[in-house]
């Protein structure tokens, strides 16, 4: 175990918060880029639909912010130490090119879809070793993964069929 990890009064070994870790904070740089994102958005948007869509983009936001706490106090609850770094966000979070300058409401909205199947790919990606490592890890990224594919669902259903 990194020396950067401090004992815990919890009966989970060190193996399993290491792994536990690793697997969260690989996760967190792409939920705190989202958020980025998700501003960039809400600020360039133009286009009808752009109020009911600029305030949407904020509701995603606060859920979004909410996870990135969530993932970063449980990295710091089992041991660890959060990493919420401008220059790891950058080196760490791999999205798509995000579309400069303004934007319509379509490109907005498969914009941020795409965003937000990219960060639930890779959570759900950790599910697997964090159950392994941490059932209640796990419990919390399902939590941040189904508020993600709800508002997946919600805005994405704006688009024509
Ligand atoms: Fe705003």
């Amino acid at each position: 175990m990194s020396s950067t990890h401090r004992p815990v009064p919890f009966d989970l070994p060190d193996d399993s918060r290491e792994l536990a870790i690793e697997q969260l904070q690989s996760w967190l740089p792409h939920l705190i880029a989202l958020g980025l994102r998700l501003k960039q958005a809400h600020w360039n948007l133009r286009g009808a639909r752009f109020k009911s869509v600029h305030e949407q983009l904020d509701e995603i936001l606060e859920d979004v912010r909410a996870g990135v706490d969530d993932v970063a106090e449980r990295i710091v609850t089992i041991g660890g130490a959060a990493d919420g770094l401008p220059q790891t966000v950058a080196s760490e979070s791999a999205f798509a090119t995000f579309p400069s300058g303004l934007l319509t409401v379509d490109q907005a909205i498969g914009a941020i879809c795409d965003d937000l199947a990219a960060t639930v790919k890779h959570g759900r990606a950790a599910l697997g070793k964090l159950a392994e490592a941490d059932p209640v890890s796990e419990d919390l990224a399902i939590g941040v993964i189904g508020g993600l594919e709800k508002h997946h669902w919600m805005l994405g259903s704006q688009r024509e069929l």
